[in-house]
């Protein structure tokens, strides 16, 4: 549709504002069969409104709800019939008013912002028709330290809207949600709430003689209300993927993503958008159902949800729609944070931590179907209003106390509760409480308290395993997950190490779960008695990298963990994996002399299993996601001590990690050989490596060429025998990217 026959209708206050006089004037001026209606006219349903291919709605003055209340019918009729509807600045909060959405922007005032702001386009909708006249996903609209108002969404995300932009402050401002796309049959409405402002004096104007250019960011003010404009006056509508909830959405949203190297196939990751935390793990009614915490509004940490997966053989998933989402008036308003399920009675009960403004409270929801899709909040929630009064928890400038994550379990008829938190002076703690029936806690001993010197200062996400033999508590402190292996004692209510740490101090830790990229791990106990526990494998790259991406985090493949005969912890692939394997490349009896040699395979989603023998001071090295001229490539080295994986090299990207990251591997054999069994997991950006069945490192690595896909061996110092080395190809996860492959 041309400019000139597009029809706005500029819906006009009763005293209208300069800059909605300014709004109007510029539309007039652009779209020459734009006229403004006045809003009495529009309450008084006495305008035949389908004469507009879009209505817009600009005002930076509050809207009286009872005027909204006398349009709401008449803009519900214009809508149902196919009309588009742009609401900027203070109106974007009337999308509640309007039967729009249930949740309103909860950020609404006037601010002045001292630098320029802007838009960053999730880049899922870079492609989207109302941002067509840019070619990079951030620009900015208007100059600094001009006074204007705003509604977006902060704390809070829309129940049925799609993110469509946030904020852009020299730099990507995420957690300002300003531009959301609500699409439902025909209806089309978007908002604007930031960054849009038409009037000279507070604005963009092109006489504004204090900024560098403030006619660029004029013309992209007047280039994004175009696109808005004319998106809504074709009626076109664009896909969703905030919240999708159906099997087409899902496959729709992980294809846009599938033409990118460095996401993974074969891990769990989100259909996109944020994950971090495995949460609530549970094998339920013959399925694995695994949740996670969830950013819905994009790849970033924010409005935390829970996604869910599901699966019936621990390896080909399936994605539901969203799990747990905040209640805007519940004590989980700012986020559904991390937790487990249970089983209260054969119905599976979870529990996860309510953030509201500073406090982190335990709440709790039933499932209401044997889908695990819904679940039913607890009215009373939260189920334990504060943390135990008589210790010194630590707080911090977002919380009153550190007091969040889950872990139940029964034991002799009682319910055992874990918490994590941290004791000012000492170090990271795990909280201990018992309740007969999961609804009267009571508060029991601090279970451990460890170091903080050691172990650090708070300690996340706690778990107690119990192994057989033995109890493993993991838990995690901001930078690793270490463990301890010990003896629960129900009777003190506190964790006896089984190595002593003389000083009666938690002491140091037995070892880290892994030594790499892996954090806050969670465990599921399978029918057949195993602990498989996964983890959040996290980013190696800057924010700004995620964005552009699309999608951010993905969970570990899931890690058996057992006991040796010597009592040590074993943690080895879930045997399941085996299933995806695909093509098979095999070496064995290989004797490599201080040379390098090419493999006969390549890939991003590849298992490597290996049995080597390493002469004394000699190193093994398997190579990764090379390309053919080694210009990136990434290393993966055992010295007979330590696995290392060099990152200097994996990306000619600089703004990626390019550290090395280590491994100390136990090795039994003290002679003139050092033989290792390697498991290395290629998985796009993640590469996850087993050695001697015990040692975990997970690295992230982000490769720039399309053609770093290579895998060579190497002896280096010394000969190096490859007894047995396999490289497979392993199928993806997800329904979707099978079908966008054939
Ligand atoms: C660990 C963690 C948890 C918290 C969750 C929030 O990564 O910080 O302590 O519950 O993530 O998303």
């Amino acid at each position: 549709m041309a400019f000139s026959s597009v029809r706005v209708g500029c819906v006009r206050s009763v005293s209208s504002t300069a800059e909605q006089r300014a709004a109007y004037d510029w539309c007039e001026r652009t779209f020459p069969r734009a006229e403004r209606v006045p809003v009495d006219a529009l309450a008084d349903d006495d305008l035949d409104l389908d004469v507009y291919d879009v209505l817009w709605w600009h005002t930076d003055d509050p809207i009286d709800s009872e005027v909204l209340a006398a349009c709401r019918g008449s803009v519900e009729t214009y809508l149902e019939r196919g009309g588009g509807l742009l609401l900027s600045l203070r109106a974007l909060s009337a999308v509640s008013d309007l039967g729009i959405d249930a949740v309103a922007p909860d950020a609404v005032g006037v601010e002045r912002s001292p630098e320029p702001t802007g838009f960053s386009v999730k880049s899922l909708h870079a492609e989207h028709p109302a941002f067509e006249t840019f070619d990079g996903l951030r620009f900015e609209t208007t100059v600094e330290e001009r006074q204007r108002s705003f509604a977006r969404y902060e704390r809070l995300v829309p129940e049925r809207g799609d993110v469509l932009a946030c904020g852009y402050r020299e730099g990507d401002a995420p957690g300002r949600k300003t531009i959301v796309s609500w699409t439902q049959g025909t209806r089309s409405v978007i908002g604007v709430g930031d960054s849009f402002a038409f009037d000279p004096n507070t604005a963009t104007a092109d006489d504004a003689d204090d900024s560098d250019d403030p006619g660029e960011r004029a013309a992209n003010r007047s280039g994004l209300a175009e696109g808005v404009l004319r998106f809504l006056a074709n009626g076109a509508t664009a896909p969703l993927t905030t919240r999708p909830r159906t099997d087409e959405e899902f496959a729709a949203l992980r294809r846009s993503l599938s033409a990118d190297p460095n996401r993974p196939t074969y891990h769990l990751t989100p259909p996109a958008n944020w994950c971090n935390d495995p949460n609530g793990l549970i094998e339920y009614d013959g399925n694995y159902h695994v949740f996670y915490q969830y950013n819905p509004a994009g790849p970033f940490h924010g409005t935390i949800h829970w996604g869910h997966a599901v699966s019936e053989d621990l390896v080909h998933w399936e994605d539901r729609p969203v799990a747990l989402a905040p209640s805007p008036e519940g004590p989980d308003r700012d986020g559904c944070w991390s937790g487990c399920t249970v089983l209260d009675g054969g119905t599976p009960t979870l529990f996860y931590t309510g953030g509201r403004d500073r406090r982190q409270l335990p709440c709790r929801a039933t499932a209401a179907d044997r889908s695990l899709d819904s679940w039913i909040k607890d009215p009373a929630n939260p189920v334990i209003g504060a943390p135990p009064p008589d210790l010194d928890l630590l707080a911090s400038e977002h919380w009153e106390a550190e007091f969040r994550d889950h872990c139940l379990w029964n034991e002799d008829g009682s319910w055992y509760h874990l918490i994590g938190s941290g004791i000012a002076e000492a170090g990271g703690t795990v909280l201990l409480y018992e309740s007969p029936d999961l609804d009267e806690w009571q508060f029991r001993a601090p279970l451990l308290v460890g170091d903080q010197e050691g172990a650090g200062s708070v300690w996340e996400c706690p778990e107690l395993l119990d192994l057989g033999g033995k109890r493993l508590l993991h838990v995690s402190n901001y930078g690793t997950v270490p463990y301890f292996l010990g003896r629960f004692d129900p009777e003190s209510g506190t964790f006896e190490r089984e190595r002593e740490t003389g000083d009666g101090s938690g002491g140091d830790p037995d070892g880290v779960l892994d030594h790499g990229d892996f954090y806050a791990p969670q465990s599921m106990r399978t029918g057949d008695g195993r602990v498989l526990t996964w983890g959040w494998v996290v980013e190696a790259r800057p924010p700004e990298r995620q964005w552009d991406a699309g999608w951010s985090g993905a969970l570990s493949i899931p890690r058996e963990l057992s006991l040796s005969d010597a009592g040590g912890l074993i943690q080895r692939p879930a045997r399941e994996l085996e299933a995806l394997r695909g093509d098979h490349v095999g070496v064995s009896d290989l004797r490599l002399a201080e040379e390098s040699k090419p493999l006969d395979a390549s890939g991003t989603a590849l298992e490597i299993g290996a049995t080597i023998s390493v002469e004394a001071d000699a190193a093994f090295e398997l190579v990764v996601r090379k390309s053919p001229d080694g210009e990136e490539r990434t290393p993966i080295r055992y010295t007979g001590e330590e696995v290392i994986v060099y990152r200097e090299h994996s990306s000619l990207d600089p703004a990626v990690a390019a550290d090395a990251l280590r491994a100390p591997v136990e090795n039994e054999d003290d002679g003139e050989n050092g033989v290792v069994d390697l498991r290395v997991f290629v998985d796009g950006s993640v590469i996850e490596v087993f050695a001697n069945e015990s040692d975990c490192l997970t690295s992230r690595v982000y490769p720039t060429r399309p053609d770093s896909t290579d895998l060579s061996v190497a002896a280096i110092g010394g000969d190096v025998t490859i007894e047995t080395l396999d490289v497979w190809q392993l199928e993806s996860a997800w329904p979707a990217e099978d079908a966008s492959e054939g």
